[in-house]
């Protein structure tokens, strides 16, 4: 397995010094990538050593070590998967062709475009949460937030290493204007709506880390069946890391729960006014926050009925998810698909060409997938004994993509006239008094082993260190 050499600038396991046009390339990028890490991300952490893991090769066995950096500092690097010599396409017109490790011509474009949009997401996020190290709940969870920092730092390196290396120099604007962009501007936003939202408290980050990172778990398995060997590869590789991230997600949402069902407990009441009095999250806000991440994050996936969708496909250029364990013919064409539209104030359903509906299909998957945890933090309420219970809302509810986006839906999945939603709709998403209010207990807690009173404390501590162990050292 390909170890890492620290003694160069810039670790990867792709032969780097032996591109030297790559390498110089990169390196100028390097510097302005550095600028933009130091303007949009996070908020006065410079100067922190901070307990992260860094990837230093690709090997299942020991990908990572741990050990205390500044960030400014971490190593960077690119990485791939092992490339597979007799690796075939499997999917689309050129099913059975060997895979691309150069880009087609007539592909240019729209590969250009996917990696482009991917690579937009990643810096997105960290400036999204870059003010959210100022009131972590405790250092384990700073830690935490860090180490998603500059992965998702590592996963634009990812992306702009292809747009350099493959695309020349539209690569190379393309590399510096994904630096150049700013989520939430209005003259120059990131690509992606999503990408464009606050993330202005735990809450909040949580939620993004356990739905929206969870998107991107399902967007890099699409590209990581594509026939562009290269990108197959290297969103192999980012997967690795973003299991962890949705770990986060999913885990500090099941600990401001339990924390909420223990004060229920304590006081023996469901009265949202007496819990916030108590300082912690009335279960019926986290349904709300739960509400609006899970469709804002749905949008992502697109429209409903989509010919680019059915153009990337047949292509080659990216596949369904767990494309290699489908039993159908792998070309689709004559296979059609069930999609939600509105008829006469109802939701109905109706056939379209499989193709077409390619976006839709990704975001059911997701959906299932993400059920699961909300399975799992309705068993943290079960076991509190208490009677209620989160759900996942109607995919039709709050959408705003897509043949689904000019309806009123309530999250049961019943068509609702306009006033009604209006009426209504603070019942189901988070109001500006919620907002407030979680903002209200945002506070820094970081002495080691400490932890804010609207959350509890980890099962376990990172990498078999304790709870309490000093993840980041303030200096
Ligand atoms: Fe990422
Ligand atoms: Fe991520």
């Amino acid at each position: 397995m390909s170890s890492i050499n620290y003694n160069e600038k810039i670790p990867n396991n792709v032969n780097l010094s032996e591109d030297r046009t790559l390498q110089r390339a990169l390196e100028q990028w390097q510097p302005n990538y550095i600028n933009w890490w130091n303007d949009m991300g996070p908020d006065h952490s410079g100067n922190f050593d901070v307990y992260l893991r860094t990837a230093v090769s690709v090997d299942p066995q020991g990908w990572a070590q741990f050990g205390h950096v500044k960030m400014p500092d971490y190593r960077w690097g690119i990485f791939l998967n092992p490339g597979d010599a007799d690796r075939k396409i499997h999917f689309g017109d050129h099913k059975g062709e060997k895979v691309w490790q150069d880009v087609p011509g007539e592909y240019r474009a729209n590969l250009r475009r996917i990696i482009v949009t991917q690579g937009d997401t990643e810096p997105a996020s960290v400036e999204q949460q870059r003010h959210l190290g100022l009131t972590a709940p405790s250092q384990y969870d700073l830690r935490n937030l860090f180490q998603i920092n500059v992965e998702e730092g590592r996963h634009l390196w990812a992306m702009v290493y292809l747009l350099h290396k493959y695309f020349g120099r539209d690569g190379r604007e393309e590399g510096e204007a994904l630096l150049q962009r700013r989520s939430g501007q209005e003259d120059n936003p990131r690509i992606l709506e999503a990408f464009n939202e606050e993330t202005p408290d735990w809450l909040s980050f949580f939620m993004f880390t356990y739905f929206t990172d969870r998107d991107g778990k399902f967007q890099l398995c699409a590209l990581a069946e594509s026939s562009f060997d290269p990108l197959a590869r290297t969103t192999k590789f980012m997967l690795t890391e973003e299991a962890h991230h949705m770990f986060v997600g999913e885990s500090g949402i099941s600990r401001v729960i339990n924390r909420t069902c223990q004060v229920m407990n304590e006081l023996k009441t469901d009265d949202p006014v007496k819990l916030r009095a108590a300082g912690v999250i009335d279960l019926q806000t986290i349904q709300r926050y739960l509400n609006f991440h899970f469709s804002v994050t749905i949008d992502l996936f697109g429209a409903d009925e989509s010919s680019n969708a059915a153009t990337f496909y047949s292509t080659g250029l990216k596949g369904r998810y767990e494309e290699g364990k489908r039993m159908d013919d792998h070309s689709l064409k004559n296979d059609s698909y069930r999609i939600l539209h509105a008829s006469n104030g109802n939701l109905v359903e109706k056939e379209v060409p499989l193709l077409n509906a390619l976006n839709e299909v990704l975001r059911d998957d997701y959906i299932k997938d993400s059920v699961g945890g909300i399975e799992r933090w309705n068993k943290v309420i079960e076991k509190a004994g208490i009677p209620f219970r989160l759900k996942v809302p109607h995919k039709a509810f709050h959408r705003n993509i897509g043949a689904l986006s000019g309806i009123k839906v309530s999250p049961a999945g019943q068509m609702i006239s306009e006033n009604e939603w209006q009426a209504r709709k603070n019942e189901w998403l988070p109001t500006p008094e919620d907002r407030a209010f979680v903002a209200s207990l945002m506070g820094r807690c970081v002495e080691p082993g400490k932890f804010a009173n609207w959350i509890a404390p980890p099962v376990m501590g990172v990498n078999r260190q304790p709870v309490d162990f000093e993840y980041v050292r303030f200096n």
